[in-house]
């Protein structure tokens, strides 16, 4: 499948890309980034870190450094660090960003695998939304895109309720869901069922010292705010488990609906069920143990 990921990375980002760079399911043929997590240039910097650290010969896109409605962002340092990978600050700058902008840059790739591209959004929806603005076609052109985002039938995580990414860009994402787009959605309720614990971390490292190691480094801050938030003992494989939704949708129970997202009010954010939108296929229970064995035993391949 060809994949292209649209990412704030971050710990659990990087999680996804390097278990994509893993998968022989998967032909991952660029990044496309997004303020989120962190600053977007400090996720073109990364994004481009981890092509690099994981061999990958892949194009890095800038994309939005803002959202496209009321800007309420602040990079998540509490729960991803000052650099978006936890504890590691020391992040060299390696190579460049694609010259095109990652909006321009999906509309081609779309438009050259028409009917075959895949998009997997695990940061806020601007990239997308503007991509969507730039070509009347880029929607019939993809074959599907998979985002991590919302909390449709559970509380949020960046408030009661509105989950990250989805609020980081209410208007965005309230686009995207406007849009006739072949779109499935991973949102909390079925990646808190993916708990990802140091002894996991750990067997990762072990295995796989060279990426595993560094996943299993970065994600140690994560692992404590997830402690201190909600007393859990791992974190959710938030992105992961949206990456493996491209190729595995049989691991989660599927509803049709479609959404609209609360533009205002105490509930901005909010993924709401909206039966006069296009039908998005929204994740509702996963194989949770299925997701975290899958994504041991393929990033456990790697160096
Ligand atoms: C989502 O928000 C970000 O912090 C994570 O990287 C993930 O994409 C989870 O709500
Ligand atoms: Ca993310």
């Amino acid at each position: 499948m060809k994949l292209i990921i649209d990412t704030d990375p971050g710990i659990d980002d990087a999680m996804a890309i390097a278990y994509a760079a893993a998968a022989p399911d998967i032909e991952l043929i660029g990044l496309t980034t997004i303020f989120g997590n962190t600053h977007v240039h400090q996720s073109s910097r990364n994004a481009r870190f981890l092509v690099d650290k994981l061999s990958l010969n892949i194009p890095v896109a800038e994309g939005a450094p803002f959202a496209r409605g009321e800007d309420r962002h602040a990079p998540s340092e509490h729960v991803h660090g000052p650099e978006g990978f936890g504890d590691i600050t020391e992040i060299p700058q390696i190579g460049e960003n694609h010259a095109q902008p990652a909006a321009e840059f999906l509309v081609e790739m779309a438009r050259k695998h028409r009917g075959e591209l895949v998009i997997c959004a695990i940061g806020p929806l601007t990239n997308i939304a503007d991509a969507i603005k730039l070509d009347p076609e880029f929607a019939s052109n993809l074959a599907n895109l998979v985002i991590m985002g919302g909390a449709v039938f559970c509380p949020g995580n960046i408030t009661e309720h509105a989950e990250a990414n989805i609020y980081h860009d209410a208007k965005a994402a309230n686009e995207v869901f406007a849009a006739p787009l072949p779109t499935v959605l991973v949102g909390l309720d079925v990646t808190l069922k993916t708990l990802y614990e140091i002894a996991d971390f750990e067997n990762l490292a072990q295995k796989s010292p060279e990426v595993g190691g560094f996943l299993c480094d970065i994600s140690r801050f994560y692992l404590k705010f997830y402690k201190e938030i909600g007393g859990l003992e791992g974190c959710g494989l938030h992105d992961s488990t949206a990456v493996i939704a491209c190729t595995h949708e049989p691991m989660f129970e599927i509803v049709e609906t479609g959404l609209h997202v609360v533009l205002d009010g105490p509930e901005i954010g909010a993924t709401r069920v909206n039966p006069a939108r296009p039908p998005v296929r929204v994740c509702r229970d996963v194989d949770g143990a299925g997701v975290v064995r899958l994504f041991t035993e393929r990033v456990a391949s790697l160096p």
